[in-house]
């Protein structure tokens, strides 16, 4: 499937991860691919990649904190592709909770609401003029988190990724007359280096998934593509859970209640 031929596309956060495996997955199926991170050699490596298997791909450096950053990353990649169709919002930062609720300090929510939710906001902000051009089929997908819809700790994160939500829907209300559609994807635990080290902890989660297995990156890049594409041309403003069946499960309370 070459789903997204002649389409400009630019990811944030893109340097690893499942980023990474949306941006060449994005680059497989025909776009050209601005592959973006905070950290620029990620980036670039990403690029390089998606270059040497025959596709196309720029990169750059871009804190999503900082709107001319920002602003820039669009101008750069309408001036590398002519054009912008789709922009994927994936850059995200997550704070651990303190042991006790009251230690946690005004920088750590802050920071985890600027980057997390605030980012978005400034990218689609600078993009939306430029997905208002792309003939209809503009799109914006943001890259939540079932913690934007259920207690998983991480106050700050899981409050920036419920804004997330909110976003989706009053932006896709306000943008649809411009012919850009705005979705969400809500992935649970996903096997990328955010995890490294924590083998033991992503084999327990993997039981709680009904579906029996944590995600893969490829697990989400396949949603995001899906929204991003005409396949879901008459969604816009949802929500997609994309978690092995977790948020509409309780196996915790279905097995208190079986007795194991
Ligand atoms: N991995 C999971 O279990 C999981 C679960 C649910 C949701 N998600 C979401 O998926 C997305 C990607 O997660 P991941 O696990 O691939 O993350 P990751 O940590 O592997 O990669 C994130 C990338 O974002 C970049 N980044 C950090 N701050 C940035 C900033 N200010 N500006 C631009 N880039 C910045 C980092 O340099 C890094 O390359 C995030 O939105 C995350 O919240 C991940």
């Amino acid at each position: 499937m070459r789903r997204f031929e002649g389409y400009g596309v630019l990811i944030t956060g893109a340097g690893r991860g499942i980023g990474e495996v949306t941006a060449r997955r994005f680059a497989d199926e025909g776009a050209s691919v601005l592959v973006t991170d905070l950290d620029g050699a990620r980036a670039e490596r990403v690029a390089e990649g998606i270059r040497a298997a025959g596709g196309v791909a720029a990169a750059l450096a871009c804190d999503v904190g900082d709107r001319a950053a920002v602003e820039a990353a669009v101008e750069h990649a309408v001036e590398r592709f002519g054009r912008l169709d789709v922009l994927v919002n994936n850059a995200l930062s997550c704070h651990p909770d303190t042991e006790h609720f009251e230690d946690q300090p005004d920088e750590e929510w802050e920071r985890d609401l600027d980057i997390t939710l605030t980012g978005a906001f400034r990218c689609a902000r600078a993009a939306l003029p430029q997905l208002a051009k792309a003939g209809g089929r503009g799109a914006i997908v943001s890259v939540g988190s079932v913690n934007g819809e259920q207690d998983f700790g991480n106050h700050a994160y899981s409050a920036a990724k419920a804004g997330l939500a909110s976003l989706t829907r009053t932006l896709a209300g306000r943008a649809a007359a411009q012919g850009v559609r705005v979705n969400l994807v809500a992935p649970g635990t996903v096997r990328t280096l955010a995890w490294e080290g924590r083998e033991d902890s992503l084999r327990r989660a993997g039981a709680a998934y009904p579906l029996g297995r944590v995600g893969e990156p490829a697990d989400i890049a396949a949603a995001i593509t899906f929204l991003a594409s005409r396949d879901a041309a008459w969604i816009t403003g949802v929500t997609l859970p994309v978690d092995g069946g977790l948020l509409v499960s309780n196996i915790g309370l279905r097995n208190a209640l079986s007795g194991q």
